[in-house]
């Protein structure tokens, strides 16, 4: 996920879970000593109902039975709409253990446990295998393919001198490359690992996973909350099981071997925003607030800019610190929806839009937007919350970044 809420969120892989209806397939009943294990129908690489290959999680909770000496029952049940898919399947009982939800504090729900993560997941570059990439700079003379809304692309959208597409589906993305619409594309590593494998012009082209805040994160099963004794028994079974996890892993071609660290790309005011609705899905976005340092160079970098902008409207000295803290604010409480210094990727919220969206009168629909709010769309009223001062410190700031 860019980073939706939730970042890492499984981000992808839950997150690759959002939409359609839940189904849920001939529901076993409740027998002692089966294990019940809820699955994806057609999720690749993770899980599947039909076909030689059962997944990632099928193999994993095949072995965990083995272990266990429990044989393993399944009851398919899309991903889609995971809250309320998890409601009407472990919660209510139809099985005792999800694999997998995210592992990370990111995460959680009322009436679930979680057992230790058990895979480590990130997002990952396609390269070809003769670039010399060993830090993210080397992309930027490249054309870059991204995932729409994927925490790559929130962060893409955050920095300066990246040539870069966004589309919305992984094949699409793969089909880029194949075809040498872009040179290098941001995915979700297991599908990446997973799709090139199968594809018959993999030779040419190597997964690099990423290591960072907001691109890695791990899953862990899940199960009712008084289910507690079987977890511990999961839990041993994992354990010991680990060797077989990491084979299980490289067979579907989870990506391995040295990490691209993009911590440099870290948002400058932490992961809610963006990364919080990736995460949404799962893919990512445990990994917490973004590390201290290198949002200052950001923070720097756009201060700089900030300025040079005002001084070319030779605005008084006390409008500078307006607009300084303006997007302070705008940053602390604003940014988790509309992007760091209001560059999200998703139309409606790039807040670099409004003149062009409302000419002159931009002003004036952004007061009344932050002080009314757009409830039905999720724009909240700050009525109450931000003074008048306040808001015209934040207007003062959106100024500067009107395209
Ligand atoms: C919980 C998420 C959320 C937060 C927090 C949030 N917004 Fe919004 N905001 C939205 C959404 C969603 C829209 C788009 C509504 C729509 O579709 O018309 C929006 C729309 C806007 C618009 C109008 C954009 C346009 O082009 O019409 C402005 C201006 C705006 N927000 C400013 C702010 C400011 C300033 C803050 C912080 C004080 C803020 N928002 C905090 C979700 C949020």
């Amino acid at each position: 996920m860019v980073f939706n809420r939730g970042p890492f969120r499984i981000g992808a892989m839950l997150a690759a879970c959002v939409a359609g209806a839940l189904t849920l397939v001939g529901a076993p009943a409740a027998q002692a000593e089966t294990l019940r294990v809820c699955a994806d129908p057609d999720n690749m690489p993770f899980s599947s109902n039909t076909g030689d290959e059962r997944g990632i999680y099928i193999e994993i909770a095949e072995k965990v039975g083995e272990k266990l000496s429990m044989p393993v029952e399944y009851v398919w049940w899309l991903t889609y709409k995971t809250r309320r898919a998890l409601r009407n399947t472990v919660l209510q009982n139809d099985c005792d253990a999800v694999f997998a939800l995210p592992a990370g504090k990111g995460w959680g729900m009322r009436g679930l446990i979680r057992t230790d993560a058990f895979l480590h997941y990130s997002y990952a570059l396609i390269a070809p295998k003769d670039m010399k990439v060993e830090k993210l700079s080397d992309l930027k003379s490249k054309r870059i393919g991204v995932q729409f809304q994927t925490n790559p692309h929130v962060l893409l959208s955050t920095q300066e001198g990246y040539d870069y597409n966004t589309m919305l589906t992984a094949d699409e993305l793969l089909e880029a490359l194949h075809e040498g619409a872009v040179d290098v594309a941001f995915l979700w590593g297991p599908v990446a690992g997973y799709e090139l494998s199968r594809r018959a012009d993999m030779g040419r082209w190597r997964v690099i996973p990423l290591a960072g805040p907001e691109v890695e994160g791990s899953v862990a099963a899940a199960l009712r909350s008084d289910h507690e004794a079987l977890r511990e028994r999961i839990n041993g079974a994992l354990a010991e099981l680990a060797p077989e996890i990491e084979a299980i892993g490289r067979k579907y071609g989870l990506p391995s071997g040295e990490p691209l660290r993009i911590d440099d790309w870290a948002l400058p005011y932490g992961p809610r925003g963006a990364a919080g609705k990736a995460g949404s899905t799962g893919q990512g976005s445990e990994a917490g607030p973004a590390s201290g340092q290198a949002p200052v160079a950001v923070a720097e970098a756009d201060t700089k800019k900030v300025a040079a902008q005002a001084a070319e409207a030779k605005p008084q000295v006390d409008e500078t610190a307006m607009i300084d803290s303006g997007k302070v604010k705008f940053n602390d409480v604003c940014s988790h929806c509309h992007g760091a210094n209001g560059f999200s990727p998703v139309r409606i919220r790039d807040l670099r839009r409004l003149k062009s969206r409302y000419n002159d009168d931009w002003p004036n629909v952004a007061r009344t937007t932050i002080m009314e709010g757009r409830n039905e769309y999720g724009m909240p009223s700050w009525r109450g919350t931000l003074s008048e001062p306040q808001i015209d410190e934040i207007l003062a700031f959106l100024k500067t970044i009107q395209k």
